[in-house]
């Protein structure tokens, strides 16, 4: 029998679902793969026990919401996340990795980030979300911006990647600028 996941935000290539420990295998070879590690704060190697704690303690967080990335046809790809949500200031901390290398550069990224976007700004209520990137993250800039995001500023060179220091791009979508992309408007989704 095929597991069914429930279906919380829906695109038109993948859906996102509840994470649940159950993929927990699949989170520790990802965070233990340097070429998906490359581009986010995490320093494999990560034993198996520092991700199940890592883990609890991640969706113990009231200020956190973690999702799965799954594709139409139910196979996991990544998670992705809203961190820090600050209620006050209304702003959020947006996350994604997509630990399935075959899965890159395939346009879950972008949608993935829309999708995000539709749940912090209609469900969650926030006024900007934000994120940061490695310059010599090209795909995800790329991703970010086609979704809307715009680039702040720039940390200088405060990531030692291969023996250089790289810059951080620091960028966000402010509610007010940000239009609902055709294609996702189509969905339903604002009627959730
Ligand atoms: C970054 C990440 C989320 C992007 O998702 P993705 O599904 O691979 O990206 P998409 O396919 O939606 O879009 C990638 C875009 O970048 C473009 N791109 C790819 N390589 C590029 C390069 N070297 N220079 C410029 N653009 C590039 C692609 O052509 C595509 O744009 P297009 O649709 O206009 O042609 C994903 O690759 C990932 O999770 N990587 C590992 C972890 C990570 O980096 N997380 C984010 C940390 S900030």
């Amino acid at each position: 029998m095929i597991k069914k996941y429930p279906k919380v935000l829906i695109g038109e290539i993948c859906y996102l679902t509840p994470v649940s420990s159950e993929f927990i295998d699949k989170y520790y070879l990802w965070i233990n793969d340097p070429e998906v590690t490359n581009t986010l704060i995490i320093n494999p190697p990560m034993i198996l026990e520092q991700e199940e704690k890592w883990f609890e303690l991640l969706i113990s967080r009231k200020n956190t919401y973690l999702f799965n990335i799954m594709t139409n046809d139910n196979k996991i790809i990544g998670n992705t996340g809203m961190h820090n949500i600050n209620s006050v200031d209304r702003n959020a901390d947006f996350g994604i990795m997509i630990g399935e290398k075959d899965y890159w550069g395939k346009g879950y990224g972008t949608e993935v980030t829309k999708l995000m976007l539709i749940y912090g700004f209609y469900h969650l209520n926030l006024h900007s979300i934000y994120l940061n990137v490695y310059s010599y993250n090209k795909k995800g800039i790329r991703a970010y911006e086609k979704a809307g995001y715009k680039q702040d500023g720039v940390i200088r060179q405060n990531k030692f990647y291969k023996g250089v220091y790289k810059d951080t791009i620091l960028m966000s979508v402010i509610r007010d600028e940000w239009e609902v992309p055709d294609t996702l408007s189509k969905l339903n989704l604002l009627d959730r």
